[in-house]
C-alpha cells in the first residue's frame, strides 16, 4: 500500500505554491506566519499510524466529538440557564418548554454526559487490553488518568446545576465525604460549599467551574494528551512497535525513541499508513454509527428509565425533604459500592479514591514484557475478564438500595477489584506469554 508520506521539513508553504490559486496563496500566506500545514500533516493528514487499529481504536476520535458535542450545547445551554437557588430549576423548565429546540439542546448536552462516559470507559479499557499504558506511553497514561478526575468533577458539578431533589442531595452525600478527612475536614466541606449548607454560592460557584474552568482544563489536558500520544506514537492491538527501518525486528528497537524520527525518513516507517484518508474513513464509520446510537436516545429514551437523568431530579430541590434513595448517575455507581461495601465512613472514602488511584499506576503494577492480552497468558486474560465482572457488578450494586445482599456484593466486589492489580503486580513478572510476531499481524 503506497504510504504517500511528505517530508514535515519543506520549507513553509511549499506544498500549496505548487498548486497555485486564490486559495492557495491564502494558505501560502498563513503557513509563511505559522506552521499550519506541517502541524496538520504532521498530526493529522500524515500521521503514521499502525496499520492494525481495530474497533478499539475508534473511542479516542469518539471521545473528541462528545467533547465538542458537550462544549457546544453547553454554551448555548448557558444563554438560557439562571445561576441561583431561585432561578435554576425553573430555568431548566423554560429551557426545556419553551426555547427554540431547549429540549433538544438539553437531551444532547445530558445524553453526551452519559455518552462521554462510555465511551472513555471503552477507551480506557482499550488501554487495558493493548497494554497502552505501558512504557513509553505512562505519561500519556497519566494525563488520560487527570482528564478523567476532571471528567468526573465536570460532571458532579453539571448535576448541580438544575437544581432537582436528587443534584442537592447527591451534592450534599458527596460534599460531605469531604468532612471524614481528619482535622481539615470540617473546613474543607465549607470551603467547598462557600456556605454552611449547599445553597446559592454551592451552585454559583459550580456553575462557573463547570462552564468555564474545566472544560478549558479538559481541552488543555486532551491536547496533552494528544501532543504525549505524538511524541511516542500509538500503540495497536499487536502491542509491538511498528518497525523503524524495513528488515529491522520489533525488539530491535530502541525503547526511547522519538516518534518523529518516522516522520522526517519516510523511508524508514513500516507497518504504518497515514491517518488520512484510512482512518478519516474509517472514523467517519465509527461517527456514523455512534451518532445513530445517540440519537436513538436522544430523541426515543433520553432519560434512559432513569439512568441518564433521574427521576427525583424533575422535581425542584427540598432541603426538608430527602429522597427515599439517593444515588449517584451510573458512571459514579461502582465507585459509590465501595464507598458504601465499608462500614467506615472514613475507610470508605480512601477506598474509593484508592480505586481511582490505583488505575493510574498501571504502568508501574503491571511488569510485564508483552503489552496485548492477545499474547499473555491466560492468567491474565481471566484476570481482565474478573475485572469486568466487577466493575458491572459493583455499578449494579451502587444503583441499587442498600440491603445486606448488595453490601455483601459490594464487599466480595471490593476485594476482587483491588486483587486485579495485586495479581497483576505478582503475576507479570515472571509471565509465560506467546512469542511475539516480529510484524503486525493484521
Ligand atoms: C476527553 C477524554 C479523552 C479524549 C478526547 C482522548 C483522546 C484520545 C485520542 C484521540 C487518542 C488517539 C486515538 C485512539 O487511540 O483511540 C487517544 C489515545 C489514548 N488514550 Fe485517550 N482520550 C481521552 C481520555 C483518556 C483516558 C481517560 C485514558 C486513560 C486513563 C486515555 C488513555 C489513552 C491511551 C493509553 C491512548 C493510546 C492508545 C494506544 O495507542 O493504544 N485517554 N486518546
Amino acid at each position: 500500500m503506497a504510504t504517500n508520506y511528505e517530508q514535515p521539513n519543506q520549507t513553509a508553504g511549499e506544498t500549496n505554491k505548487r498548486s497555485g490559486g486564490a486559495i492557495s496563496s491564502v494558505v501560502d500566506w498563513i503557513n509563511d506566519r505559522i506552521p499550519m500545514t506541517r502541524v496538520w500533516n504532521m498530526h493529522i493528514a500524515q500521521y503514521p499510524a499502525p496499520k492494525n487499529f481495530n474497533f478499539w481504536y475508534l473511542f479516542g476520535s469518539l471521545a473528541i466529538l462528545v467533547l465538542v458535542n458537550q462544549i457546544v450545547t453547553g454554551i448555548w445551554l448557558t444563554m438560557n440557564f439562571v445561576p441561583s437557588a431561585e432561578g435554576a430549576f425553573a430555568s431548566v423548565e423554560y429551557i426545556m418548554r419553551d426555547v427554540e429546540y431547549g429540549w433538544l439542546l438539553r437531551y444532547l448536552h445530558s445524553t453526551g454526559a452519559s455518552a462521554f462516559f462510555v465511551v472513555v470507559y471503552l477507551h480506557m479499557f482499550r488501554g487495558m487490553i493493548y497494554g497502552s499504558y505501558q512504557k513509553p506511553r505512562e505519561l500519556l497514561w497519566l494525563f488520560g488518568m487527570l482528564i478523567f478526575l476532571a471528567l468526573m468533577a465536570e460532571a458532579f458539578m453539571g448535576y448541580l446545576l438544575p437544581w432537582g431533589q436528587m443534584s442537592f442531595w447527591g451534592a450534599q452525600v458527596i460534599i460531605s465525604l469531604f468532612g471524614a478527612i481528619p482535622v481539615i475536614g470540617e473546613d474543607l466541606t465549607l470551603w467547598i460549599r462557600g456556605d454552611y449548607v449547599i445553597s446559592g454560592a454551592t451552585l454559583n460557584r459550580f456553575f462557573a467551574l463547570h462552564v468555564i474552568a474545566l472544560p478549558l482544563v479538559l481541552v488543555i489536558l486532551v491536547f496533552l494528551h494528544i501532543v504525549a500520544l505524538h511524541e511516542v506514537g500509538s500503540n495497536n492491538p499487536d502491542g509491538i512497535e511498528i518497525k523503524r527501518k524495513k528488515g529491522s525486528v520489533a525488539e530491535e528497537d530502541k525503547p526511547n525513541f522519538k516518534f518523529h524520527e518516522y516522520y522526517t525518513s519516510k523511508k524508514d516507517v513500516v507497518d504504518a499508513i497515514p491517518f488520512h484518508p484510512y482512518y478519516t474513513v474509517k472514523d467517519i464509520l465509527g461517527v456514523a454509527g455512534f451518532l445513530i446510537l445517540f440519537c436513538w436516545v436522544v430523541f426515543f429514551m433520553p432519560e434512559m428509565n432513569g439512568f441518564f437523568l433521574e427521576a427525583p431530579n424533575f422535581e425542584a430541590a427540598n432541603p426538608l425533604k430527602t429522597p427515599e434513595h439517593i444515588f449517584p448517575v451510573w458512571y459514579f455507581t461502582p465507585f459509590y459500592a465501595i464507598l458504601r461495601a465499608i462500614p467506615d465512613k472514613l475507610a470508605g472514602v480512601v477506598a474509593m479514591g484508592a480505586s481511582i488511584v490505583v488505575l493510574a499506576l498501571l504502568p508501574w503494577l503491571d511488569r510485564g514484557k508483552v503489552r496485548s492480552i492477545r499474547y499473555r497468558s491466560k492468567w491474565h486474560k481471566l484476570n481482565i475478564a474478573q475485572f469486568v465482572v466487577t466493575f458491572l457488578i459493583l455499578g449494579w450494586a451502587g444503583a441499587t438500595p442498600q440491603t445486606v445482599f448488595s453490601t455483601i456484593l459490594s464487599q466480595i466486589c471490593t476485594v476482587t477489584y483491588f486483587m486485579f492489580f495485586v495479581l497483576l503486580y505478582v503475576y507479570s513478572k515472571n509471565e509465560v506469554t506467546k512469542p511475539l510476531p516480529t510484524r503486525l499481524t493484521k
